[in-house]
């Protein structure tokens, strides 16, 4: 360890489960020296076992809807209590579409769920930021972090609605960015990072092969989730204080990729076009 965090204080949103990028993220800031609070909702901590985590790392628990303005105000003060003074570095690592939950197709969103996907995904990272920002809670270059995937900027087959929870997403952490960066010297960066076996990614319509897909795409291989907390600690590190307002990709390097030859070999394989179950071929 290099001790990267040593004496800092953090938030880290979105740990359900061992699998969760947002647990390693945890782990690893407190094996760099930081001390943290941990938070997700009240059916997520009875449902996962983020308590038993939070007992491990000997860091408070905090029940919170994200949705939620007076929640996540209680975030913030109990952490800031918990912890001794103002957060440095806040990881946003939520995401849900109950469309894709309840396998609506992009061509037949229910609106209602479309909001919600929008509210839990995006504009929690808004609420989170405007919230912390009216209560003064992060210090003077303090690092804030979300989550996100290519998806936002490209279409990737059965993303759906999430693909436009994520495009908000990144422009929140652009437009927040230069308001929080201005006036107090705070970043605000989203890592959009290679497709990941958590409960969330499992959740997108066939996650293996679309895994499968962006490893055979990327010269470096996926990223895994103990990788990806390796770049958050980075960017919450006193080493990347001129770094804000950015979509950091951490894909091995899927992203600038057009065609590659394991994936061109994959594809030789079978060039039939393909056809629906009436036999018709469907381009695209
Ligand atoms: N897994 C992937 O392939 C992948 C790829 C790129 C980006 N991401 C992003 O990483 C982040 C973390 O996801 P993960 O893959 O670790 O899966 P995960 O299922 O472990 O984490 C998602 C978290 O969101 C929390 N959450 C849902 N609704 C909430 C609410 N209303 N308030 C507070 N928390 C809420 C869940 O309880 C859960 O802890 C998400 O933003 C996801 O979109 C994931």
């Amino acid at each position: 360890m290099h001790n990267l965090l040593k004496g800092k204080r953090g938030i880290i949103f979105g740990a359900l489960n061992e699998e969760s990028i947002a647990w390693k993220v945890a782990v690893k800031a407190v094996e760099e020296g930081a001390t943290i609070t941990l938070s997700n909702t009240a059916m997520a901590l009875r449902m996962g076992s983020v308590n038993e985590l939070g007992e491990k790392l000997g860091a408070k628990v905090i029940a919170a809807d994200a949705t939620s303005v007076e929640d996540l105000q209680k975030v913030f003060a109990e952490s800031v209590e918990a912890l001794g003074g103002p957060i440095d570095f806040v990881l946003h690592s939520i995401g849900m579409s109950p469309n894709v939950r309840k396998h609506r197709t992009y061509d037949d969103l229910d609106y209602n769920m479309l909001g919600k996907t929008l509210d839990i995904s995006a504009i929690s990272f808004h609420k989170m930021l405007q919230v912390a920002k009216k209560m003064d809670a992060i210090a003077e270059y303090g690092s804030v972090v979300a989550l996100t995937y290519v998806a936002s900027q490209r279409t990737f087959f059965g993303y759906n609605d999430m693909a436009d929870a994520k495009s908000m997403l990144e422009s929140i952490a652009r437009s927040f960015g230069y308001i929080y960066g201005r006036e107090k010297n705070v970043r605000v960066n989203t890592i959009s990072q290679s497709p990941t076996p958590t409960t969330a990614g499992k959740g997108i319509k066939d996650i293996e092969n679309m895994m499968d897909f962006a490893d055979k795409m990327s010269p470096l291989g996926n990223a895994s989730a103990e990788e990806c907390a390796n770049y958050c600690v980075m960017l919450f590190s006193d080493y990347t204080r001129k770094v804000t307002m950015q979509n950091l990709f951490h894909d091995g390097g899927f992203s600038s990729m057009g065609m590659s030859l394991r994936a061109m070999n994959q594809y030789a394989k079978d060039l039939a076009p393909y056809e629906d179950e009436n036999g018709k071929v469907i381009y695209g």
